[in-house]
């Protein structure tokens, strides 16, 4: 999972037949747009979340496998929010498999079976791209609708709280990540053994 990218395979939001009272359809065609980006980010940071809680071995194991649910159980509420604040908009929220792969314009979370330091780092990249999209997303509906602005504000201030509970576990004495410069998931795990095998 990495930032995202505008995707050509992606159908833009037909105009509503009708919105909230006092914007414009063409405002709501961009917020249902930009709303249905953040859908499918938070959706598929769920399922990857689930996938580490599923696959990480080693010491560290239960610290790692049970600190994700919460964050499972917090995100799966933003998606909602998310998908009704576009049906309140009047558009079409898709949150279905085949859609979420048709849109999203990054690969499946690429990190198997493997130690929990190895996941918190390809977790540290994971969380670095959907904090950084939804923070763009913030700066993007300034000018269009403050109501989604405080929404997506909301789900920032708990997506960077977890984004620094796996950062926490990646950080070095002098306060450097671990982690720091790698932009993939298996660039970043890369980086985690390389430090292990100098400790
Ligand atoms: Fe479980």
């Amino acid at each position: 999972m990495t930032t995202q990218k505008p995707s050509r395979r992606r159908r833009a939001a037909t105009a509503p037949k009708f919105t909230v009272p006092g914007m414009t359809k063409k405002d709501a065609v961009a917020l249902i747009d930009l709303l249905q980006q953040r859908l499918v980010s938070l959706t598929d940071l769920a399922l990857t979340l689930k996938h580490v809680h599923w696959n990480v071995i080693g010491p560290n194991f239960i610290a790692v496998h049970t600190m994700l649910d919460p964050q499972v159980d917090a995100i799966h509420p933003m998606v909602d929010e998310i998908a009704e604040r576009i049906a309140t908009l009047g558009g079409e929220p898709n949150g279905l498999a085949g859609g979420i792969v048709a849109t999203r314009t990054w690969d499946d979370y690429d990190v198997g079976r493997a130690p929990a330091l190895e996941h918190l780092g390809a977790l540290d990249v994971v969380y670095q791209g959907v904090v950084e999209d939804h923070r763009k997303a913030v700066d993007e509906v300034e000018s269009l609708d403050l109501v989604t602005q405080d929404m997506l504000i909301g789900h920032l201030e708990k997506l960077e709280l977890f984004h620094w509970f796996v950062r926490g576990h990646l950080e070095s004495m002098d306060g450097s990540l671990v982690t720091g410069g790698a932009t993939t998931e298996r660039g970043a795990q890369r980086k985690v053994r390389a430090s292990r095998k100098k400790a």
